[in-house]
């Protein structure tokens, strides 16, 4: 399973690169609100920093305009996937950007029926959003085994893209269903690297290793 950050800190992409686990990063408005700077210029230094898939998100609520957000967006960098929201308008775009050959990723996605259609009109990812499901006492997870069954039938090649992740548990269910793709906030990503035991075991073999010398 692939792991990609959301977040629009270049701080938390610094810290988490070199582990290198990071295979791309998802951003959306609120994300780049929290950072304060010039969006597009702090996309653009993420691109430089991950060299992989960066998701940038269409302003627009229109097919047209999302159209033309979405090429914009293509031709800044390389490593841009076009984030459109999960509207009628937004699946007119998505068919149109995936036919030239734009990457796109389909975010705000909450049924199993919107991941269909997104796959069927081309979408590279989907972004079902687990937390805000699980938020309203719905199975977000659920979803998510949904999706990779139904894309499993059919061969799709759109790739599941677990969103609005919470905690390590969501990861290690996304990956037991065989999700693509996980994209965690750095604190979910920092939390799948803890264990107690681990630090229990690791300080005692230093211990150990120090008495041995004397
Ligand atoms: C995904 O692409 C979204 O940016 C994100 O996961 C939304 O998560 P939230 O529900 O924590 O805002």
């Amino acid at each position: 399973m692939k792991f990609f950050v959301d977040t629009g800190s270049i701080k938390d992409i610094e810290s988490l690169m070199p582990l290198g686990i990071v295979d791309g990063v998802t951003t959306n408005p609120t994300l780049m609100a929290k950072e304060g700077g010039d969006p597009r210029k702090i996309i653009k230094q993420i691109c430089q920093l991950v060299k992989g898939p960066v998701s940038a998100e269409v302003i627009a609520t229109d097919a047209p305009g999302m159209i033309a957000e979405g090429r914009d967006w293509a031709a800044f960098d390389e490593h841009i996937v076009v984030k459109v929201p999960f509207t009628r308008e937004g699946v007119k775009a998505v068919k149109t950007l995936a036919d030239e050959g734009i990457k796109v990723n389909v975010t705000l996605c909450f049924s199993p029926t919107q991941a269909l259609i997104a796959a069927k009109v081309g979408a590279s990812y989907i972004s079902p959003f687990i937390g805000r499901l699980d938020d309203i006492a719905t199975d977000g997870m659920g979803l998510v085994q949904q999706i990779v069954d139904i894309y499993r039938n059919y061969d799709y090649a759109t790739e599941v893209l677990v969103a609005s992740v919470r905690g390590p548990m969501h990861v290690v269910e996304a990956a037991r269903m065989g999700a693509d793709i996980c994209t965690c906030p750095a604190s979910v990503i920092e939390a799948c690297f803890k264990h107690p035991l681990t630090d229990i075991g690791l300080e005692k073999f230093l211990k150990d290793w120090a008495a041995a010398k004397k």
